[in-house]
Formats: structure tokens, C-alpha cells, sequence
């Protein structure tokens, strides 16, 4: 199982693509264990995107992901890093599959819509930056009956 951070990102919330997007998760089969709606600090979004602190559109990528609010899934699920960022499509919406939800709503790489983390290991790192272990709900499984919730 791994788990995965997802950002509805200000765009997406502006333009009412929310459920749209929590369908396509849903309908994946990736389980929601956390969610919230928050606006980020400057403090969060520099350590959110802290590998990308050297490069030169780091200011405007934290100026907008700090906007307006943003909607944070935490997901959970076998494969859940890449089976999200397939869902999501290319980090350049222009070049984005049809089908996926930057391919099907997206034009412009600084507002593609959806953050996906991007490793197993940053996936767990980056749903502790935003979710307290309280605020998680972790326990669907498949048995023979089909899912379960211990
Ligand atoms: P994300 O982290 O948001 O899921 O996107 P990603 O993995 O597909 O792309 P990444 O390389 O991690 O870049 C993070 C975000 O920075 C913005 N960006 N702008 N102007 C540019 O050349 C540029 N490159 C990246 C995008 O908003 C991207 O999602
Ligand atoms: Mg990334």
C-alpha cells in the first residue's frame, strides 16, 4: 500500500472542478484517508516544493499555490503514487493524455490543476506535512466479501 498527497490546486477550486476531480480518484479505486480544505502558508508551500527552491519559477509557483484555498486529499491504495499521477496526466497540461484530468481541463503548466506526489517515500512525507495522524482515517482492505473497514 502506499499513500499519496493530492492538491486540488486555486484554479481548479476557482473554476468548481473539486468533485470532478475526487470522482476520478474515487472511480480509480484509491481511498480517501484524509481530507481538508486550507489555504497554505508560505512557510508549508516553500517546504511543500522545496526541491524546486533553486529553480526560477519557485516565487510564482508559491505566490499561487498560497492564492486561495486548496483542497488536500491524502489517498491510499496499491500503486497509489503512480496510479494518481496517471489520473492527473503530464505536468505540462498542453501535452497531458486525453482522458487525464490536466489532458481533459488544463492548458497552461502554472495552472495544471492538481498536485501529485511523486514517490512512495514523498507521498508518506508529504501527507505528514499535511495531515496530523489524527486527521487520517487508514483502514479499508479487500477480504473475500470485498472491502472492509477495521
Ligand atoms: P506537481 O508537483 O504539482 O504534482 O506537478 P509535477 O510533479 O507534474 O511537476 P513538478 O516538476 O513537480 O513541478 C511542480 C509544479 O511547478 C510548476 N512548474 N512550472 N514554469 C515552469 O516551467 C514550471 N515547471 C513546473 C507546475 O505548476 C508544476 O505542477
Ligand atoms: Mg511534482
Amino acid at each position: 500500500m502506499e499513500r499519496t498527497l493530492i492538491l486540488v490546486k486555486p484554479d481548479a477550486m476557482q473554476r468548481g472542478l473539486a468533485g470532478e476531480i475526487i470522482k476520478r480518484f474515487e472511480q480509480r479505486g484509491l481511498k480517501i484517508i484524509g481530507m481538508k480544505l486550507l489555504q497554505i502558508s508560505r512557510e508549508l508551500a516553500e517546504r511543500h516544493y522545496a526541491v524546486h527552491r533553486e529553480r526560477p519559477f519557485f516565487g510564482a509557483l508559491v505566490d499561487y499555490i498560497t492564492s486561495a484555498p486548496v483542497l488536500a486529499i491524502a489517498l491510499e491504495g496499491s500503486d497509489a503514487v503512480s496510479a494518481a499521477r496517471m489520473t492527473i496526466g503530464a505536468t505540462k497540461p498542453a501535452e497531458a493524455a486525453p482522458g487525464s484530468i490536466r489532458g481533459d481541463y488544463g492548458l497552461e503548466i502554472g495552472r495544471n490543476l492538481v498536485h501529485g506526489s511523486d514517490s512512495g517515500e514523498n507521498g508518506e512525507i508529504e501527507v505528514a506535512n499535511f495531515f496530523a495522524a489524527s486527521e487520517l482515517r487508514s483502514g479499508w482492505s479487500r477480504d473475500v466479501d470485498g472491502w472492509v473497514f477495521e
